[in-house]
């Protein structure tokens, strides 16, 4: 692919500030990097991994941007309203909430326990509302500020291909990710009248930890570029680009709608011949 820095660095998001939660690896990692070269601001929300959380820190510092980390487990929500006090008092206040915290726990259906049920959809989608909840606050407070942007603010999700596409033995994630749909949806008609812009982005197999186990090996990569017309896995800049794009006012007529980023992964592929 194409190497993304050398889309990015127009300074699209000078003077913003941004939260990306679940940001010290894979796809939030790749989001917060490519904010702060647009310019913006950023916090590196983590769980445990304080270490990857400095490293990303260190990177956009050496790429002479902004940044802080902190720690926050995204489904509490004393966690999530601490690191908005944080957030405020460090950046005065925020332009755009990455809500990207999301974590898989895979079981038959029939094995699956309640803490693996409850887990993951405390953290993809609980964790979505209450950091939702706090940026829509602080945007509603602050308001427009002209010169700045057109909007109070923009949310994006990080959802999933599987915000439509349903997946065996993954039933708890496939209904975090729906759910997710229609949090964002329902939240894009409420909270437009505020100006407050909310989108999601559904990345496709992308390659990061969370997937591993599906591109590790040829044989296993072969198998998952069955389901991808594009054939090619996908990046976490791939999908950073389009954060990016989205927390501008370049995006500023695009609003409750979900951006599929995925290779042609929606598009069943199963179909390409027969049918
Ligand atoms: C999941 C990945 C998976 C991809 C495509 C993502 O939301 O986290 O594990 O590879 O969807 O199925």
């Amino acid at each position: 692919m194409p190497d993304a820095s050398q889309l990015l660095c127009a300074n699209r998001l000078k003077g913003y500030s941004a939260l990306v939660t679940g940001a010290s690896s894979g796809i939030g990692r790749a989001i917060a990097i490519a904010l702060a070269e647009e310019g913006a601001q950023v916090v590196i929300n983590y769980v445990g991994h304080e270490t990857s959380a400095q490293e990303v820190v260190q990177e956009i510092e050496s790429k002479k941007g902004k940044a802080i980390a902190i720690q926050a487990d995204v489904s509490k929500e004393k966690d999530v309203q601490t690191m908005f006090r944080k957030t405020l008092a460090t950046y005065g206040t925020i332009d755009i909430l990455v809500n990207n915290a999301g974590i898989q726990q895979d079981a038959a259906f029939p094995d699956m326990t309640l803490s693996q049920w409850q887990k993951v959809l405390d953290v993809n989608l609980t964790g979505g509302f209450l950091c939702a909840r706090e940026a829509a606050k602080e945007f509603i407070r602050r308001g427009v500020v002209e010169d700045r942007a057109l909007s109070a603010g923009k949310i994006i999700f990080i959802s999933s291909v599987h915000e439509i596409i349903p997946w065996a033995t993954h039933c708890n994630y496939a209904a975090s990710k729906g759910g997710i749909m229609l949090l964002m949806k329902s939240l894009a008609q409420e909270l437009a009248q505020y100006k407050i812009r909310v989108n999601s982005i559904a990345p496709g197999a992308i390659k990061t930890p969370i997937n591993r186990k599906a591109w590790e090996t040829k044989a296993e990569e072969e198998m998952l570029l069955r389901l991808i017309p594009w054939k090619r896995v996908g990046d976490p800049r791939d999908i950073a680009t389009v954060a990016v794009w989205l927390g501008s006012d370049e995006s500023d007529y695009v609003h409750g709608t979900t951006i599929f980023v995925d290779g042609g992964m929606t598009l069943y592929p199963g179909f390409t011949t027969g049918g």
